[in-house]
């Protein structure tokens, strides 16, 4: 948090855009940091976060706009809404404590709920669908390429063979079996982290929402203006970092080109050469903090 205020420096008057409004607690610090007229337009794709952010946000009136979207879209949002142009934009990335707590969204490996794990009700497969009805080799490149789980193919196969007798309807009931499925106990972490995180990226579609929003979030921001995206695994931070490090070079022509084809401009500055972490006060109150990542970039005229 106190990073984030750091690098977006609202102020008085500014107009900011918060991606992932969530509880509300970015948002509310902007808008605190930005009194008496600083606005925050806030985006979230579960109707839950939004229900709740609307009542954490209440006392600043009409200083906070919230709308139920996808971050993917956000200039739209914010062009509809006056938003155009912003002094900063904040994603969030991931899911509230909220979110993985409630065991009928069956985000974690101990919910007895259903395994289902849409951020937003509108998105048509849930995880039990993709578990239960994927090809042995769609499981395996998902658990590969979105969980980096280097049992991916064990894994997929045990799935495959289980569910023709009994298909997986319970989030806890899909936990316990990966665990009993891997040979190898990764440090730190329960067995079955990995694999609910690739199915989770392929329900919501994460990794191709957060690249429309990154480019979104450029066209929206004033010159000076900043972004910063706070992620919490590699898969995100990766994508973060090539996005800055590729809208801040005037060429992103091949190497072997002699001259240049692509006529690219940079649009952004890096802020941030390496990710900032949370502080250790933070992450004693909050540990899920000790994963995050803040990258921060500044668009360039
Ligand atoms: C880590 S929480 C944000 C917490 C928030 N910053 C706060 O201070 O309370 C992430 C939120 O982003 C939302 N979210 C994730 N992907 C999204 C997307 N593509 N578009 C809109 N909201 C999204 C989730 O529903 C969740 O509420």
């Amino acid at each position: 948090m106190a990073e984030v205020l750091a690098q977006l420096d609202p102020s008085e008057g500014g107009k900011y855009l918060d991606g992932t409004v969530g509880g509300g607690g970015h948002a509310g610090a902007i808008l605190d940091a930005s009194t008496p007229s600083g606005r925050l337009l806030g985006l979230d794709r579960d109707p839950a976060a939004l229900a709740l952010a609307t009542s954490e946000l209440a006392r600043f009136g009409d200083r906070a706009v919230l709308v139920r979207a996808n971050f993917a879209v956000l200039d739209e949002v914010a062009g509809a809404h006056g938003f155009v142009p912003v002094d900063g934009v904040i994603l969030d990335l991931g899911l509230s404590s909220i979110q993985l707590a409630d065991a009928e969204r069956g985000f974690s490996f101990f919910a007895r709920g259903p395994l289902d794990m849409r951020a937003d009700p509108d998105i048509r497969v849930t995880a039990a669908e993709i578990v239960n009805s994927w090809s042995e080799k769609d499981l395996r490149r998902v658990f590969a390429e979105y969980g980096e789980e280097p049992e991916a193919a064990r894994v997929a196969g045990a799935i495959v063979r289980r569910r023709v007798k009994a298909p997986f309807e319970a989030a806890d009931d899909l936990g316990r079996f990966v665990a009993g499925v891997k040979t190898r106990r990764p440090r730190g972490i329960d067995p079955a982290t990995r694999v609910f995180q690739a199915l989770r990226i392929a329900v919501n579609d994460e990794l191709a929402n957060l690249e429309s929003g990154l480019a979104a979030a450029m066209r929206v921001l004033r010159p000076g203006g900043r972004i910063a995206v706070i992620s919490f695994h590699s898969l995100e931070d990766r994508i973060v970092k090539r996005f800055f490090v590729r809208e801040s070079r005037d060429c992103i022509c091949p190497p072997h080109l002699p001259t240049c084809v692509c006529g690219h401009r940079a649009g952004l500055r890096v802020v941030t050469r390496r990710p900032l972490r949370a502080a250790t006060a933070e992450v004693d109150r909050n540990p899920r903090a000790r994963s995050a990542a803040l990258r921060v970039a500044e668009r360039l005229p």
